[in-house]
């Protein structure tokens, strides 16, 4: 079955493939001719999702999913949340990591999640899957691995950093991991 995972992320896809395996034809925006930047307008994760998987359906009418995520600071009110990609302005991880930090300064509640969400859009029936890994924040980064924020992310149950595991070892328990868990499921059920 083809379906279109709604990204031009190499690195996203070939983890998505992964998971799929062979009974899914998964195709990048690229391969269905859509060269516009996705709009990613609504204010919150699973709206974004959303609307980058409508976008694609209602342009292109190919069944497909999105995913958006982000870092929610309970101390912060759910911030920088659906901003986490440019929550200094910038798309720089660094200085993103700074912000936080800065913001997080003499705050004893250092509680925080990521959150993915993945939007199926099946022949134009909506589902969508929800992926959290709860945590706490370091005052000081740790580990050269992964991306984002990732050196500052403490997962529950752990004493090292999302950036000092391997990528196998973050993939067993991350948000990503698991929103895409019960896509996966869902799917391969659809096709049984
Ligand atoms: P995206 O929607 O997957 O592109 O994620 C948006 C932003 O959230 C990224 O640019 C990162 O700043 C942050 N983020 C999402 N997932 C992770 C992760 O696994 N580790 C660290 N940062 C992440």
């Amino acid at each position: 079955m083809e379906l279109c995972f709604a990204t031009n992320n190499q690195h996203k896809l070939a983890e998505v493939s992964a998971w799929l395996g062979d009974a899914f034809l998964l195709k990048t925006l690229n391969d269905i001719g859509c060269r516009n930047e996705l709009p990613e307008t609504t204010g919150t994760i699973p709206g974004n999702s959303r609307q980058k998987a409508e976008y694609v359906w209602t342009n292109y009418g190919v069944s497909c999913f999105a995913d958006d995520s982000g870092l929610e600071v309970y101390a912060l009110n759910g911030e920088p949340g659906v901003d986490s990609a440019h929550y200094s302005g910038s798309r720089n991880a660094e200085q993103n990591i700074q912000k936080l930090l800065t913001n997080l300064d003499g705050q004893t509640n250092r509680k925080a999640r990521f959150i993915t969400v993945f939007t199926l859009l099946l022949h134009g029936i909506e589902h969508q899957f929800e992926g959290i890994v709860e945590g706490q924040l370091l005052t000081e980064t740790r580990g050269t691995g992964g991306f984002g924020y990732d050196p500052l992310f403490l997962p529950d149950g752990y004493d090292r950093t999302f950036a000092e595991m391997s990528i196998e070892e973050k993939n067993a328990i991350s948000h990503r991991s698991r929103a895409l868990t019960k896509m996966v499921a869902y799917l391969k059920e659809q096709i049984n």
